[in-house]
């Protein structure tokens, strides 16, 4: 038996951002995570960062990269109509967001607690959490061949949508909370610049696409496909056909090239309550999903743990089990913020396949609300920068 102060288990932006921002605070943790390293490297997820989850990581001395190669944008475009009308996030709210990939993170979080020399071990078997609501939570694992045991003071399940922190919660304790959409994306990264400056968001008679950028010579493009759709069915050329057919306007055309990696994600919206048990904190995906066209699910991962590594710090200092029990309703405040906008412009901007001519109208009446009122703009934009 070990003991730690903090055990994460995850080690994806949640879990890496606590342990780091715990290790600032002197407090030690031990991080465990069931994938490799290199499969947690180059997983390809998110590219849009909140103002302030770029300041975070600054603050925290881990975006000297993300500062260097990252952009920063300052306006998004909403395209439909054959027409393309730019919402300008600088303007409007006086903030912008930060173009810097999910996995460029990752590296950067990994590296740094490499060098700081806390415990991160990857590829660990078996996870079981144990004695939630005694005051040693336990974390057993199996890691190269032998079976460990850790008592913690607090465990953080920062292990994802399918991770075992969230079924380790007593179900009568939990309520669920979700939509399933009738769609998904098709998402490509290909070696070639982008074709536009910014996100840029198109709804279209054949269905939604997004373009978005990783840096100036990767490009990252998505269209929106049934859940469950089968790559084998979209060779490149049907790809790059059906995304110029979406995206393209007159006297403009999307440059192609070279497909590096293709998926197809399903979307739903679903959150937990409580987000906490004992002492048994989730944080990121293993408490909410949101769908992807917010540009949301990293943020929220990074609100999370920012909330609990500075509950965390206040409760070794005063002893007072009181600061804890405030993580989940002050989470939920913001992630249910963060649902609402997402499941909004996840229906505004997707062709629902069972669409009546009334559901179109409506769409495409709040689209040019949407562009053409400064109101409508504004708050797009105070929610898209962060909120
Ligand atoms: P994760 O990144 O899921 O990290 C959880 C970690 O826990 C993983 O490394 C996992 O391997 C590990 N783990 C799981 N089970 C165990 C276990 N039993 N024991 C130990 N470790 C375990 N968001 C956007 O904003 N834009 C996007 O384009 C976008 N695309 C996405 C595409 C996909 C396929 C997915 C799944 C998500 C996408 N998201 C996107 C959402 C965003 O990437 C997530 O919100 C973000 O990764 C959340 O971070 P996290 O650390 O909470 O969870
Ligand atoms: C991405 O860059 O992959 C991306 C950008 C905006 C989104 C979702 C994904 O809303």
């Amino acid at each position: 038996m070990t003991r730690t102060q903090v055990g994460i288990v995850g080690a994806g932006p949640a879990g890496l951002t606590l342990a780091h921002l715990l290790h600032l605070e002197g407090i030690e943790s031990v991080v465990i995570e069931d994938r490799s390293r290199e499969y947690v490297e180059a997983r390809i997820r998110a590219g849009v960062l909140e103002q302030r989850t770029a300041d975070l990581l600054v603050e925290a001395g881990v975006g000297d990269r993300m500062r260097r190669e990252g952009e920063v944008h300052t306006g998004i475009g909403i395209q439909f109509d054959g027409e393309r009308h730019r919402v300008d996030l600088g303007e409007l709210v006086g903030k912008g967001i930060v173009i810097y990939g999910q996995t460029e993170i990752v590296k950067d979080l990994i590296e740094a607690r490499l060098y700081t020399g806390g415990p991160l071990l990857f590829e660990v078997d078996d996870v079981a959490l144990s004695d939630l609501e005694s005051e040693r939570p336990r974390l057993a694992f199996t890691h190269e061949g032998s079976r460990q045991e850790l008592e913690c003071d607090v465990i953080a399940g920062c292990d994802g949508f399918h991770g075992v922190s969230r079924p380790s919660i007593p179900a009568n304790v939990l309520t669920e909370f979700s939509r399933e959409y009738a769609f998904g994306w098709l998402g490509i990264l290909a070696a070639v610049p982008p074709s536009i400056e910014e996100v840029t968001y198109c709804a279209h008679q054949r269905g939604f696409a997004l373009l978005a950028l990783r840096t100036r010579k990767l490009s990252r493009y998505y269209l929106q496909c049934t859940p469950e759709e089968d790559l084998a069915l979209w060779p490149d050329d049907r790809i790059w056909e059906e995304l110029q057919t979406r995206v393209g306007l007159d006297g403009w055309t999307l440059t192609e090239g070279p497909i590096l990696e293709k998926g197809v994600t399903g979307m739903r919206s679903y959150v937990v309550e409580p987000m906490q048990h004992g002492r048994l904190f989730l944080a990121g995906d293993a408490a909410h999903i949101v769908p992807p066209t917010g540009a949301k699910g990293l943020n929220l991962a990074i609100g999370d743990v920012r909330l609990l590594a500075e509950l965390i710090v206040d409760w070794y200092r005063s002893g007072d089990d009181a600061v804890l029990d405030r993580y989940s309703a002050e989470c939920l405040r913001r992630v249910w913020r963060a649902e609402h906008f997402s499941w909004w412009m996840t229906t505004m901007l997707h062709l629902p396949p069972d669409e009546d001519p009334f559901g179109y109208r409506l769409r495409q009446s709040q689209l040019r609300y949407v562009v053409g009122s400064g109101a409508a703009s504004r708050s797009l934009a105070e929610n898209y920068v962060g909120f």
